[in-house]
């Protein structure tokens, strides 16, 4: 019984130095946007707040494990589209992807090279200093009548059309 013990707390040990060397590598890219996911009951809230057709061009920009991804095809059938940086956090949205048999597309690389221009849908929970910088990409990039949704932190220069309080608040803009 005493080794079962050892093992779940090595393991543990593990995870946890696994999940900090993965957050700190990639510390100058992601500035601050750690590895951290949105609620299954925000996640919840933003999709009873939307009305998505099965061709709607949705991209999560830093899906982490990717739950937004899977929460998008379960409720609509939309194939999303997220960017993640983090290696252990695109590792574990491509393997739950596969595990669930969720058609969304996890690339490895760094948002801010992405083209926004053709989305109906922008997603992100990311963080404060990130946000001027985003708000601009956004303007400059995405079409109007997208819809961007961020989770916790505003886009300085948007006005948002609606702001829904789920534990921290959720700004939903219409360009
Ligand atoms: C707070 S988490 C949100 C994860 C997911 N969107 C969710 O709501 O559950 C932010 C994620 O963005 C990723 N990220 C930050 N900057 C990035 C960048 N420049 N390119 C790609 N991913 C990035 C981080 O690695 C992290 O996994």
């Amino acid at each position: 019984m005493e080794w079962l013990f050892l093992f779940g707390l090595g393991a543990g040990v593990a995870a946890l130095l696994l999940y900090a060397l993965s957050v700190v590598l990639v510390l100058p890219k992601t500035r601050g946007a750690m590895f951290v996911g949105t609620s299954r009951r925000r996640i919840r809230a933003v999709l009873e707040a939307l009305e998505l057709s099965p061709t709607a061009r949705v991209v999560d920009l830093g899906c982490g494990d990717g739950r937004f991804l899977r929460a998008v095809w379960r409720r609509f059938g939309v194939r999303a589209l997220g960017y993640e940086i983090n290696p252990l956090a695109w590792f574990l949205a491509r393997g739950l992807n596969f595990l669930f048999r969720i058609p969304a597309e996890v690339r490895f690389g760094d948002f801010w090279e992405a083209d926004l221009s053709d989305y109906d849908l922008i997603f992100c929970y990311l963080f404060p200093d990130l946000m001027s910088a985003l708000s601009e990409k956004i303007s400059r990039e995405a079409r109007p009548g997208t819809l961007v949704v961020s989770a916790n932190f505003p886009l300085p220069g948007l006005k948002p059309q609606r702001v829904l309080q789920v534990g921290e608040p959720i700004y939903f803009y219409r360009l």
